[in-house]
């Protein structure tokens, strides 16, 4: 069992110090609000929530619980703080971390006066590169120890929910634990033994941004689904059971399908079928300014990739792909269309592959559509993918229909790659002299915003 030090006796920091001692830890609650520490020294909550009171009752029966407001007396008796401050808006929005700073500031004071290895997990809810830019400085400077070799920092953002925190801290969707070394998840593993869900070891960078994204999400759900429903009543259909088979449909609905950072969507289907929806919406004097922003959205996501492919400062660019996605021959309203019509415009020279797609092969609407409405790009498209190659400094990738093994086998080493696939593996340059190979290039990833290009949509 853990010595355990909780910094804020909010929401959150109450329910972790009471969690945590009920598991057999001992804990020492710290607040600054003295009339937090003295209702925790007399068993009960500082917050409402149910269960609380009951699991800190008999914490501090047993002796394991106790609350101060002395930040050294809790760092030099414990092994491990987490901190648990608020971090609210400023009026603008912006992030305030300055009791995140005074706090840090009062452990490495703290630190100053121990003599063994601590470990500071900041649990409040931080933008990424908060620990390494604030939490880390505040505690370097004044403990004038160093992070890495006399404490270390971790990041364990906080996933539970208000009106059911005891029940989902024991019971997590998953646990997420950032650090800078390896051997500093031990001590977190050894706090929470065998918990449900899986646990994540990872950087303190993706530890942050996992919470915002969490919550970002559960943000656009409900804001997603409040906007249909009052489509639905608009347009006089029963929400209840468009959202009930709505829910049905695990493989595309409700999935990780569509989830992966990628390139614009396109298709014949999708943008047509959100501007008749919000045509409709206005009609009927609604206003959905959540709908009403998904194709702006993604013509600024387009115009990311556009802006990547001119940041390469070269003229020559091969385009690996043209439909909306790999497998079809479907042009209508592909991203990559549009993306070459801004490379062209930009005076750009373009070359493009795409195996389903070539004027001796496609037939039908859609050898239409090339020859009255992109002409010429149809005179700039290829199925020899070596000849495209050859011929071009930047390779942009927008098509899963290649595999990277085929792609790296005729690259240069001069040539720039924009990778859009994935930003999971967007390799940006194979650099001169490098081995061209994608895999080793994966860690030099594009900035995410314009990860990849995932032609996926229906
Ligand atoms: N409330 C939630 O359900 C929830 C869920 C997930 C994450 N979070 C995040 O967790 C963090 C804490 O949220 P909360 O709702 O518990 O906040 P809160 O405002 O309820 O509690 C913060 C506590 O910190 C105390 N405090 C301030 N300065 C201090 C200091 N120097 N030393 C010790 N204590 C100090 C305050 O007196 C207060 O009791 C925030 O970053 C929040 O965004 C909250």
């Amino acid at each position: 069992m853990k010595s355990v030090s909780v910094f804020g006796l909010g929401y959150v920091g109450a329910v972790t110090a009471a969690c945590l001692a009920d598991a057999g830890h001992s804990v020492i609650g710290v607040d600054v609000n003295p009339a937090k520490v003295a209702s925790l020294e007399a068993g009960q909550t500082p917050v409402l929530e149910p269960g609380l009171e009951e699991l800190i009752k008999s914490s501090r029966e047993a002796g394991r619980l106790k609350a101060t407001v002395d930040s050294d007396f809790a760092v030099l008796n414990s092994d491990i703080s987490f901190v648990c401050v608020g971090t609210p808006s400023r009026r603008n929005g912006q992030l305030d971390t300055t009791i995140l700073e005074r706090s840090c500031k009062e452990i490495g004071r703290a630190l100053r006066k121990k003599a063994g290895f601590h470990h500071v997990v900041v649990r409040s809810t931080v933008l990424p590169g908060t620990a390494e830019s604030l939490v880390i400085p505040a505690l370097e400077g004044a403990s004038g120890k160093r992070a890495g070799v006399d404490f270390a920092v971790c990041s364990h953002p906080e996933f539970t929910r208000e009106g059911s925190a005891v029940r989902d801290f024991w019971e997590p969707a998953r646990t997420v634990f950032g650090a800078q070394q390896a051997e500093h998840f031990q001590c977190l593993h050894e706090v929470y033994g065998q918990i449900p869900g899986r646990v994540f070891e990872t950087t303190l960078r993706v530890a942050e941004m996992v919470k915002y994204v969490c919550n970002a999400f559960h943000a656009l759900k409900v804001t997603f689904a409040n906007e249909i429903g009052s489509l639905c009543e608009a347009l006089a259909v029963d929400a209840g059971t468009v959202t009930n088979i709505f829910l049905a449909d695990t493989k595309l609905n409700v999935s990780s399908a569509y989830l992966k950072p990628g390139f614009a969507f396109g298709g014949s289907c999708l943008p047509k079928d959100l501007r008749a929806l919000n045509h409709r919406a206005k009609q009927a004097d609604l206003d959905l300014p959540l709908l009403d922003s998904i194709m702006p959205s993604n013509d600024a996501h387009l115009e990311r990739a556009v802006e990547a492919v001119l940041g390469t400062k070269r003229k020559k660019v091969g385009v690996l792909g043209l439909s909306f996605k790999a497998g079809t021959d479907d042009l209508r309203e592909s991203p990559s269309v549009q993306l070459i019509k801004r490379l062209l415009g930009e005076g750009r020279q373009v070359r493009i592959w795409d195996q389903e797609v070539s004027l001796g092969r496609v037939v039908g609407s859609n050898r239409q559509f090339i020859e009255d409405e992109i002409p010429h790009i149809g005179l700039l498209l290829s199925t020899d993918l070596d000849e495209v190659l050859r011929n071009v400094e930047v390779i942009v990738i927008g098509t899963k229909a290649i595999d990277d093994s085929t792609l790296a086998a005729s690259l240069r080493a001069d040539q720039v790659i924009v990778d859009l696939r994935s930003a999971a593996r967007s390799p940006k340059y194979a650099t001169k002299n490098s081995e061209v190979t994608l895999a080793a290039e994966q860690e030099s990833a594009l900035p995410a915003s314009f990860g990849a290009l995932v032609l996926d949509a229906a």
